[in-house]
């Protein structure tokens, strides 16, 4: 599948070493846990140094460096998922980066299911907050292993017990400490590393860990006071009688986290946590197609598009697809066969991301991210393969909560409002419906800031100035038959009965519109042959 002169497949030792140096994870938080504080510092650390002014920029800093979009400049805030990539002790990390406003959460979600692993920070004086929750909740339906960085531990804390508790009880999840804070807030002097059983002062470099014989080492006394190593040494004892031990095996399978502590804000424990990244994290895995399952390992290139962003650089208008590699090895020139249409797709420029800056890859590997240009071939949920029928699985939409009818003010732009539209959906910027008796479309959002990014958009980038109207729905579900073989007659059915209630996605699957809740569930008991869903795979 390549042109003459290109050559694509590698050997496949060669893919699985590649594959094999890849840390593919995101950070999951609530807002203001330090989600950026600590992507500066991991960059920093893994020598991706000229960036910590790109993630960190605030104020007019942060606007120039994001006027791609217009709302971003208005709101102050990051809407776009980036890809930041690092190297360090000889592997590479790939951190994709995921929005923190709540109301982007549907972006968040897809970029999850491109990851091999997650850190979880928590706010040390806050503990699990709704987002961290919400979040973590779409890494367990994956089966993603979580570690977990308990931050700001510079400031007044909750008690480490308390919060491992609330870990265990909140989220269902075996929680075992490999570092233990020494002192609190401003009498933080640093963690003892629970399985090197090393200390490792606060102020004091990767490198800096001094090895004691255990945590009632007399030594400790005399580097931290008597105060704080004797409180160190009883809560170290209950912490090996009471909580579990680090099992490599229970976190790969998504039901143990290790906790680190630290402070990203003063730098510490960051290498820490990297180390835990690079030793427990897996590379990337076997992943679940509909045909097969696909090794990384193998020669033929595979991957899916998570994502597609339009306008990414104001002079380029286009717009880019992230695909997450999960076996081969891409390089450039190649043409790959987009699954679901059939059609080849050249890779001429396959993009790395460097926060906001683009580089061309040359070649990438499983558990790589690259972004293909296209005019819009390209969805979220694409399969891309060198010439294999499969589909990789799990891509998710998911039931907007917020429907409006789009009112035009001008109606001479309807059909430029039609592409738009439909361009923007393919994006996920927001859901279309076509409303099955013919009325104005409806869009679907999962937050009110994704209306006025749909608004925005509209007119910036397209000319085409349009308003919401309130709908009398409060919520929508995919409808499928409970028996795909023989109910398709019932969808049908509802169809015709529901059609001021009914739509079309903008794959042509029927969804159904609901006043309320009860409406819903009266819906589901009437129709026991159909399925109600509120989550959808893509293709
Ligand atoms: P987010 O991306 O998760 O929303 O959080 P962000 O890193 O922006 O951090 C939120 C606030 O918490 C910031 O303060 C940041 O400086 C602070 N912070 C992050 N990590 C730590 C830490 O380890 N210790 C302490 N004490 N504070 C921390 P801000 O006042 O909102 O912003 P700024 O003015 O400091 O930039």
């Amino acid at each position: 599948m390549t042109p003459a002169g290109v050559s694509a497949t590698a050997a496949p030792n060669e893919v699985s070493a590649e594959a094999g140096r890849r840390r593919t994870f995101a950070i999951i938080a609530h807002p203001d846990a330090g989600k950026t504080t600590l992507t500066e510092k991991l960059l920093l650390r893994g020598g991706a140094i000229q960036l910590a002014g790109a993630v960190r920029a605030k104020g007019n800093a942060r606007r120039t460096r994001s006027d791609w979009m217009k709302i971003e400049q208005d709101r102050g805030i990051s809407v776009a998922t980036s890809v930041m990539t690092f190297e360090r002790g000889g592997l590479i990390f790939n951190l994709l980066d995921t929005p923190g406003h709540e109301d982007f959460s549907e972006d968040t979600y897809r970029t999850l299911t491109a990851v091999d692993a997650a850190v979880m920070v928590l706010d040390a004086a806050k503990g699990i907050e709704a987002q961290t929750r919400k979040l973590f909740e779409v890494c367990r339906l994956r089966d993603i292993p979580i570690i977990t960085f308990v931050n700001k531990m510079d400031r007044e804390a909750r008690d480490p017990f308390e919060l491992i508790d609330e870990i265990e009880k909140t989220l269902a999840l075996d929680a075992a400490p490999v570092a233990w804070p020494v002192g609190r807030a401003s009498e933080f002097a640093g963690t003892w590393d629970m399985l090197a059983r090393h200390f490792l002062p606060v102020d004091a470099d990767d490198r800096s860990a001094i090895t004691l014989s255990g945590p009632d080492d007399p030594k400790l006394a005399e580097l931290v006071g008597a105060e704080r190593a004797a409180a160190l040494a009883e809560e170290v004892g209950l912490a090996e009688a009471a909580c579990p031990e680090f099992d490599l095996e229970a976190f790969r399978q998504g039901t143990l986290t290790p906790v680190f502590f630290g402070s990203a804000l003063r730098d510490f424990g960051i290498g820490h946590l990297l180390d835990g990244l690079a030793r427990y994290a897996p590379p990337p895995q076997s992943r679940a197609a509909d045909a097969r399952p696909v090794e990384p390992g193998e020669p033929a290139l595979t991957g899916f598009v998570f994502k597609v962003q339009a306008n990414m650089d104001p002079n380029h208008r286009d717009r880019v697809a992230f695909v997450r590699l999960c076996s081969g090895r891409l390089v450039k020139g190649m043409r790959l066969k987009q699954v679901r249409t059939g059609k080849q797709v050249p890779v001429n420029a396959p993009l790395f991301f460097f926060a906001k800056d683009r580089q061309v890859a040359e070649e990438a590997w499983p558990g790589d991210v690259v972004g293909v240009a296209n005019h819009g071939t390209l969805r979220i949920g694409d399969t891309l393969t060198e010439g294999e029928a499969l589909n990789f699985r799990g891509v998710p939409s998911f039931a907007p909560e917020i429907l409006r009818h789009v009112r035009l003010e001008d109606p001479m732009l309807a059909k430029k409002l039609k592409t738009a539209l439909s361009q923007l959906a393919e994006e996920g910027v927001v859901q279309l419906f076509r409303p099955l008796d013919g009325s104005n479309p409806v869009v679907g959002v999962v937050g009110q800031l994704q209306l006025d990014v749909l608004q925005s958009r509209l007119k910036v980038e397209y000319g085409v100035p349009a308003g919401f109207d309130d709908t009398m729905w409060q919520m929508m579900r995919w409808v499928t038959p409970a028996d795909p073989g023989s109910d398709r007659a019932a969808l049908d059915r509802f169809a015709t009965t529901n059609r001021r209630d009914a739509g079309e996605d903008h794959d042509g699957e029927l969804v159904a519109f609901f006043g309320s809740d009860w409406r819903r569930k009266r819906a589901e008991e009437e129709w026991p042959m159909l399925r109600f869903h509120a989550v959808r795979e893509q293709h």
